[in-house]
């Protein structure tokens, strides 16, 4: 795509101003569409359901916010009247931003024919990349009013990307694929927003047990009627130049979502960091990313020694005793002084300082500390290692009862701050259908 001449790349946008219409079947427009995502008991994996194909089918597929796009597992059990593969070179192949063209040697099937546009399906979880013919069909969600699941609607031609059988090794058991929310223009946000018109906006409030993500705007109202979308705190979304998947060509940027974090502080005492670290160099090495596929937030080792030391220090000002490690974590403490607030335990406050000082991220312990045993409690950190691709990886725990809304047009998150603190949860989302 890289050398892709302009007047090509105009040529595929301007068609798919034609495309676009098509996609959604129904006169009927929603503004705005809601899933299910209920986190996996065993793998930590944040699982979504939608419904795929013709007869429709509902599809378990790991969320991956940071995902390019959809990829399912063709090779087993996938039967449907309305699959079509995209052909080499068509404008579903720019839009994917493909210029490879695959051919596929034994019977034709899904995800196996001649002259078709080639992705790179990734597990994002084992880091394993493969090849995989781009496909359009057709897929239902329910749509919403920001309070309740309201009528399903359908997309005729939805753009997902087939994968081998072998690639959901590592994923959670009953899942047949991946759902990718990231930057791209196949992922998912992006399509629903232009088959829709709606706004280039998605939600995502994760749960340990059954949160909700939303496509398209507010409100997002959690029960007893509170509208996340009216707490929300915005900082710029950063783009990564450099592609953060298992397997990309050059000059493509990363998918996932980058935040600006320009230090951090424990119970309002900044910690020593070296900041180089914070930033995206020009090989896309470095910075802050949010990830649903990393099950708690990962830090660059010096990164990690800093701040745990500062954590242990703080906590140790509190009277709270640290016991030995527990993996995968480092750091744990006897649960003895700590006391339960409606913010979770009762331990230092961790500041991921934003944009400005005033915009400030802060994690409680309802997202810090895991509770490994009736006597332990440890700090939900693990240790990345000198020279990870991505300095901080704030994961899923760490995102659990926070909303957070990305807007693609504005290029900005908004984040809500744990919802305890306004006395809803991820979970409170009112799935009963008014349909
Ligand atoms: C693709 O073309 C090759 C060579 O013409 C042929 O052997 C093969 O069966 C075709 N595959 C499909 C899936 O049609
Ligand atoms: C609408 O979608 C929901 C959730 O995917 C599903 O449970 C329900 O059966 C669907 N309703 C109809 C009428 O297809
Ligand atoms: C800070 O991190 C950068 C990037 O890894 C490294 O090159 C530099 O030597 C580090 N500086 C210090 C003082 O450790
Ligand atoms: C600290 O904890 C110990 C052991 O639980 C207790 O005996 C002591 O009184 C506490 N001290 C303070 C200052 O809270
Ligand atoms: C959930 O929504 C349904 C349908 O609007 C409504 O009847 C029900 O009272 C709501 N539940 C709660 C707990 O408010």
């Amino acid at each position: 795509m890289a050398n892709t001449p302009n007047f090509l790349r105009l040529i595929s946008l301007f068609q798919l101003f034609f495309i676009a219409p098509s996609f959604a079947q129904q006169s009927f427009r929603p503004k705005a569409l809601v899933v299910p995502v209920t986190k996996h008991a065993s793998t930590l994996q944040y699982v979504t359901q939608i419904n795929q194909r013709t007869p429709l089918v509902p599809l378990n597929l790991v969320l991956d916010i940071g995902g390019q796009f959809l990829w399912v597992d063709c090779d087993t059990n996938y039967v449907s009247s309305t699959y079509r593969p995209a052909r080499c070179r068509s404008a579903q192949c720019s839009l994917a931003r493909s210029t490879s063209c695959g051919d596929c040697f034994s019977a034709p099937r899904p995800g196996c024919n001649n002259n078709t546009c080639g992705l790179t399906p990734d597990n994002t979880i084992t880091h394993t990349a493969t090849s995989g013919e781009l496909a359009e069909d057709t897929v239902s969600v329910q749509s919403t009013n920001g309070f309740n699941p309201g009528r399903n609607v359908t997309v005729s031609r939805f753009l997902f990307s087939c994968a081998s059988t072998f690639l959901l090794q590592g994923l959670a058991t009953g899942v047949s694929g991946m759902a990718g929310l990231g930057r791209t223009k196949i992922a998912l946000p992006s399509q629903f927003a232009s088959a829709f018109s709606f706004h280039r906006k998605f939600a995502v409030c994760l749960s340990s047990s059954k949160g909700v993500a939303f496509f398209g705007d507010g409100p997002y109202v959690l029960l007893p009627n509170i509208d996340a979308a009216q707490l929300l705190t915005f900082t710029p979304l950063l783009v990564n130049p450099v592609s953060t998947a298992s397997a990309f060509s050059q000059g493509e940027p990363s998918a996932e979502y980058f935040i600006g974090v320009k230090s951090i502080r424990i119970d309002e005492k900044a910690v020593p960091l070296n900041t180089t670290l914070l930033s995206i160099n020009s090989e896309g090495v470095g910075g802050t990313k949010i990830s649903s596929v990393d099950p708690y937030t990962v830090l660059e080792a010096s990164i990690f020694k800093a701040v745990t030391e500062a954590f242990v220090k703080a906590s140790a000002a509190r009277n709270i005793t640290r016991v030995a490690g527990v993996a995968p974590f480092e750091v744990c403490f006897s649960s003895e002084n700590v006391v339960g607030t409606r913010l979770g335990a009762s331990v230092p406050t961790i500041e991921l300082v934003l944009h400005n000082q005033k915009t400030i991220w802060r994690i409680f312990g309802a997202n810090s500390m895991v509770s490994v045993s009736d006597e332990v409690l440890c700090l939900g950190f693990v240790n990345g290692g000198e020279k990870p691709s991505t300095s901080i990886v704030i994961g899923g725990y760490q995102l659990e009862n926070n909303l957070l809304q990305f807007d693609l047009a504005a290029s900005r998150l908004g984040f809500s701050s744990l919802l305890f603190g306004s006395r809803t949860t991820c979970a409170n989302f009112n799935f009963t259908s008014t349909a």
